[in-house]
């Protein structure tokens, strides 16, 4: 068998332009990482300039992503530079309301404008500069949250709704030769989790009782997803929602140790 680093761009990425949201972030950096790696040419989007300092990114674009203004004219310039790109990655997110009682209209508002409105606000430009192209492909970063719930109610509407309108995209924009997927990560040890550890420094030892691999997901697991979703080798894939989980959404694990080989 051929040693696959003997391959000359093995994933059909080198030269193509890679658009990341939320760059500055746990996940971000090791979309990052694995673009670069693959050959691929990477712009990275953030709401701080200071989140993308150091990294290595051919265009920084920053502006707040529910600002649609903000969104199309920082996409505006990027085309203009003839960087326009043949791959989104709409990977940023935020959530801090952890149940229905801390969500209130003001947070409801602020997740969903955050979680959705700011993938549609980046996406529409992108799109319309794919299609006249002749083409692209779009990755989402959803959540297992949007599969079924664990906690975070706002937000995990929004995820939801963010698996909508990528399957909207792939029916739709199939036509313009635009592939779009989604990937759910389970629980993903970033800065997002930052809050919850400064509550309880243990928490991360719970949260591994929960996942089939019994380990928690890799920044780089959610980022190898994206590049092959992203990549030729899934030219025929689009519309499909990837769980990248550890085995937490295939069934519920506690409720097989704890109930079915429950030992009387
Ligand atoms: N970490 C997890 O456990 C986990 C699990 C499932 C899904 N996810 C998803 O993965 C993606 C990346 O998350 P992460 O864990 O790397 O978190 P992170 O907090 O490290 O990174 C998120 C990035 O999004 C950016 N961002 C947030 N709000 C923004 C706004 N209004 N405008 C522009 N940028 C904004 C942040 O500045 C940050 O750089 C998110 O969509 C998140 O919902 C994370």
């Amino acid at each position: 068998m051929p040693d696959p680093a003997a391959i000359p761009d093995p994933f059909g990425l080198a030269g193509r332009h890679v658009l990341i949201t939320g760059a500055g972030g746990g996940i971000g950096r090791a979309m990052i990482a694995a673009f670069s790696g693959a050959g691929a040419i990477v712009s990275g989007a953030d709401r701080d300039a200071a989140l993308l300092d150091g990294l290595a990114l051919r265009h920084r674009l920053v502006f707040d992503l529910t600002d649609a203004k903000a969104a199309a004219d920082a996409i505006a310039k990027l085309v203009a530079d003839g960087a326009a790109p043949d791959i989104l990655v709409n990977n940023a997110g935020f959530t801090r309301a952890e149940t229905l009682k801390d969500v209130d209209d003001k947070v409801w508002d602020s997740e969903l404008a955050i979680n959705l409105t700011g993938a549609f606000h980046v996406t529409s430009p992108v799109m319309a500069a794919m299609a006249a192209r002749g083409g692209g492909s779009i990755v989402f970063v959803a959540s297992v949250n949007g599969l079924g719930h664990y906690g975070n109610p706002a937000y995990s509407a929004a995820k939801a709704g963010l698996i909508a309108y990528a399957k909207s995209v792939a029916v739709e924009a199939g036509r313009d030769g635009i592939r779009a997927n989604v990937v759910c990560p389970g629980s993903v040890r970033t800065p997002a989790w930052d809050h919850r550890l400064a509550k309880d420094p243990t928490i991360l030892e719970d949260v591994v009782s929960h996942y089939p691999l019994g380990r928690m997901v890799r920044p780089e697991d959610v980022a190898n997803a994206a590049l092959f979703l992203a990549s030729p080798l899934a030219g025929g894939v689009t519309g499909a929602v990837l769980p990248v989980d550890g085995g937490l959404t295939a069934g519920n694990l506690r409720f097989v140790r704890d109930i079915i080989e429950r030992k009387s």
